[in-house]
This record gives C-alpha cells, sequence and structure tokens, in this order.
C-alpha cells in the first residue's frame, strides 16, 4: 500500500498512520514549496491514497491521471473547495475532509479580528512600534464598541454558530444571520433560537449589522457575494470579517471600499488570489490581515491530523469514514 502526503503535518499524524497501516510506504513531500500539479502527478503516481491539503488542486485531470490505482482522497482541512468531488464520484475515489475540529480555534480567530479591526489594536500596535505613542489623547484612536452591537453572520454551519454565540453572550451583541438555507429546520435550530438570532435576507443583513462576519463555503454562488453593491449597502461604520475563504469576498471592491471610507474596517484570514493581496490592501490602515491561521492552534491541527489519517486507514479498509464526503 503506498500513501503519498503533499505537505508535512504534525509528526503525531503521521506516527498514527504508520500505526493504523503498519505496511504502508508513506511519502512526504519534504517541502518547503508546494509541489505544481504536474509535479503531484508524477509523485503521487502509483499511490493508493493521497493526504493534500487546501493548497493543492485535486481537479478531474488530476484524479483521473492516479486512479487507478487511487483510492482515497484525505484533505487536511474542512473547505475542499480545490477538490473536484464530481471526479472523485465518477472515478470511485472516496474523499475526506476534517470538520467539526477546527471550529472553536476557527471562531476564536473571526472574533479576534473583529475585536482589532473594530478596536484598531493592530493599528495601535504599529503606531506604537513606530514611536509615535507620546502622550494619552482623548481624540485618537477611537474605534467601534463591539459590546451591545449587531453581528451578521453569514453561513449557519457549526463556525457561524460559535461566533454568533461568543458574540452574544460575552459582548451582548444581538444577532442576525443569513445562509442559504433556514438553520431553524436543522439540528443546530435549537441553539440558534437560544442566541435569539434573527434569520435575515442579505439585504437586511448587510443593512442593518455593525460587524458582518463571512462563514460560508466557497461556491459558485458565494464568490464575490461580497461585491461593491453589497459593500455600498453596509453602513459606514461596519466591520467586516472573513475567516471563510477569500473569494467570497471582491478585494479589489474591498480595498476602494476601505480606502474611501464606504465600510470603516475589516478583519482578513484568507485572500481571493491566496498568498497574493489585492493591489493596495497591504497599505491600508484600517484592515487587520492574517495568514490564514484559523484553524491553527496546536490542539485542532492535530485533531485534523487524526481525523484525516484515520479516514485514511478506514477508506484503505473499506469502511466508510465518518468525515467522508464522496
Ligand atoms: C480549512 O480547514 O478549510 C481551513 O481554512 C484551514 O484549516
Amino acid at each position: 500500500m503506498q500513501i503519498f502526503v503533499t505537505r508535512a503535518i504534525p509528526d503525531v499524524s503521521l506516527r498514527r498512520l504508520a500505526e493504523a497501516l503498519p505496511d504502508a510506504q508513506v511519502t512526504v513531500h519534504p517541502g518547503p514549496g508546494l509541489l505544481t500539479p504536474d509535479e503531484l502527478v508524477v509523485a503521487a503516481r502509483g499511490v493508493d491514497a493521497l493526504v493534500c491539503t487546501l493548497t493543492d488542486r485535486i481537479d478531474a485531470a488530476l484524479l483521473e491521471a492516479l486512479t487507478p490505482p487511487l483510492r482515497v482522497v484525505s484533505t487536511f482541512a474542512v473547505g475542499h473547495e480545490n477538490i473536484d468531488l464530481e471526479a472523485a464520484r465518477r472515478l470511485g475515489v472516496r474523499v475526506a475532509n476534517t470538520p467539526g475540529v477546527l471550529t472553536a480555534a476557527t471562531a476564536e480567530v473571526a472574533v479576534a479580528l473583529l475585536l482589532d479591526a473594530a478596536r484598531r489594536v493592530s493599528e495601535g500596535d504599529r503606531f506604537t512600534r513606530a514611536g509615535n505613542f507620546e502622550r494619552w489623547d482623548p481624540l485618537a484612536h477611537r474605534g467601534q464598541s463591539v459590546y451591545g452591537g449587531t453581528v451578521g453572520v453569514v453561513g449557519a454551519g457549526r463556525i457561524g454558530l460559535r461566533v454568533a454565540s461568543t458574540l452574544r453572550r460575552g459582548f451582548d451583541c444581538e444577532v442576525l444571520v443569513h445562509s442559504r438555507s433556514d438553520p431553524r429546520e436543522s439540528e443546530s435550530g435549537p441553539e440558534w433560537a437560544e442566541l435569539g438570532a434573527r434569520f435575515v435576507s442579505k439585504q437586511d443583513l448587510l443593512a442593518a449589522s455593525d460587524f458582518v462576519s463571512l462563514h460560508c463555503p466557497l461556491t459558485s454562488e458565494t464568490r464575490h457575494w461580497i461585491d461593491a453593491a453589497a459593500l455600498d449597502r453596509m453602513p459606514a461604520h461596519a466591520i467586516l470579517v472573513n475567516t471563510s475563504r477569500g473569494a467570497v469576498i471582491d478585494e479589489a471592491a474591498l480595498v476602494r471600499a476601505l480606502r474611501d471610507g464606504g465600510i470603516a474596517g475589516a478583519g482578513l484570514d484568507v485572500f481571493e488570489e491566496e498568498p497574493r493581496l489585492a493591489s493596495g490592501l497591504a497599505d491600508l490602515e484600517n484592515v487587520v490581515l492574517a495568514p490564514h491561521i484559523g484553524s491553527a492552534t496546536h490542539r485542532a491541527r492535530e485533531a485534523m491530523g487524526r481525523l484525516c489519517v484515520d479516514a485514511v486507514a478506514l477508506e484503505l479498509a473499506g469502511r466508510a469514514a465518518p468525515n467522508r464526503l464522496v
């Protein structure tokens, strides 16, 4: 049995894989650079299972080139827009991801970005480091108070719910939520009800929220969900936070809105053309930028590794992983 891992993942995950499949030959791309699609086809030729991450493009051409013998793709991520699930289904390749275990970690970063952008913490850090802090100033560095504000959560999955709950319980925020399907009908319906969340249209959420936090997957429907028109609809004091996928926002339109006072600030953990930033973004003081660290805690990354390698072992043994996508 051969398994190829496209990036270094926590050692503990690789040890677990070796224990579960002692006869398997596991090869890990040493990095630090990413494999190009052409290099990946060559490196993974002949493997039974592929462990990938969100930085690998697992498209139909790659899956066709590797199948057979490829039987399993397990991604070290919850987001899976980089994988052609339809092609995998057609070719009989099982695909798994890592849901659930990074909810708290990602929600923490969303709230951290929101607080930072609203209270201008990173901006103040730059100011202080530059030696500009000469005296306390009654007029300087004023931002938005989060306490008692209205947060609009886009996407009613686990992470959106955790962010809503943190802001409701910790900051007494009013919660608005918009999602594709009505979460009141879903398993988490009672939890949303407990938060007193109101389910509203996109237009109402944008117009009525002081803070908008994005938690939807990237699909053809959500690409550029926040475009120039959406930004126009938001109040000038609003803060936009994105820990989902960069392309949910039209980044060029966001740069214009931040520069021209269309909205007050933003906190971004993800970017449209990651790791490249849209022109002008890094020059703005009113945006907090993070290098896609939503799941970057020791606990979350180890749990992701566990789910990821367990799926490989289960699927190679012909058993359905609980986190199987197709
Ligand atoms: C994911 O898992 O999709 C996150 O973006 C990175 O952990």
